[in-house]
């Protein structure tokens, strides 16, 4: 079992795959690197790519079927950008779900954190929806200052790591940003983010194998949840580990 919680396969809709040609050899790339689940998670940004439910759900049905040609299950989604208005959106149908269950997937702008996210998470989960925040360690707030995750995790929210910045694909700042949540709890599965069949495809495997490393423990709860969270169910994260501090009283020890 291996979940590709995030991408963008679902040709035409946005600015992921273009081609079913396209989509094909992403889901051929996710077979290869031996994920039995993507998630279709194309994006929906109001007044640039809003998905119309029977178009997505028309291309879904497609891909899904090409998906069980080459033994990978697609699975329904979206990467919603987040606005004050989520709740009203969900509520009106205009936006879904991770398999039509109770996790979806929110990113937030790259340069900020708007004041209103943890108001619209907690309205969501009031709701019985629990927001996923699709690769933190992008956002320049949040990769500066993790306190900012580990306040929404602690809040009953998920977090979803980019396989690209724990290899390095975005640069080191951010493949070190990526380190220290994985290092400290502070995410719970992992997506492609695969936007096409080059450089930006359905690549997985790496990042797991990194997790492993720097955090054995949050390896072992991800391959235990990750089905768990695609069907629904509730999950108990572990809790979020303090690094700061304990590096600071090695630095000390070491000098001693
Ligand atoms: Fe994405």
């Amino acid at each position: 079992m291996m979940i590709d919680f995030h991408s963008h396969i679902i040709p035409n809709v946005d600015d992921g795959s273009q081609s079913f040609d396209i989509t094909k050899d992403m889901l051929k790339n996710s077979a290869l690197e031996g994920a039995t689940h993507i998630c279709a998670t194309s994006h929906y940004i109001p007044g640039e790519f809003e998905q119309q439910k029977d178009i997505y759900d028309s291309t879904f049905l497609k891909v899904k079927e090409i998906g069980q040609d080459m033994g990978i299950n697609v699975i329904k989604g979206l990467e919603v950008y987040i606005t004050p208005n989520l709740l009203e959106l969900y509520n009106n149908g205009l936006i879904w779900c991770l398999n039509d269950r109770k996790y979806m997937l929110i990113e937030l702008p790259m340069r900020e954190f708007p004041l209103y996210t943890e108001d619209v998470f907690y309205e969501l989960r009031l709701k019985g929806v629990t927001p996923i925040l699709a690769h933190p360690e992008r956002n320049f707030k949040i990769s500066n200052n993790p306190e900012i995750l580990k306040n929404l995790v602690e809040q009953g929210n998920l977090a979803q790591i980019n396989a690209g910045s724990l290899t390095g694909a975005y640069g080191n700042t951010i493949k070190e940003a990526a380190e220290q949540l994985v290092k400290r709890n502070l995410v719970h599965m992992v997506g492609s983010d695969g936007h096409n069949n080059e450089r930006r495809n359905t690549f997985i495997k790496k990042a797991f194998s990194n997790i492993k490393e720097l955090n054995p423990e949050l390896h072992k709860w991800i391959k235990e949840n990750e089905i768990n969270i695609l069907n629904g169910e509730d999950v108990s994260p572990l809790s979020v580990r303090e690094l700061k501090k304990a590096s600071l009283f090695s630095r000390l020890f070491s000098k001693k």
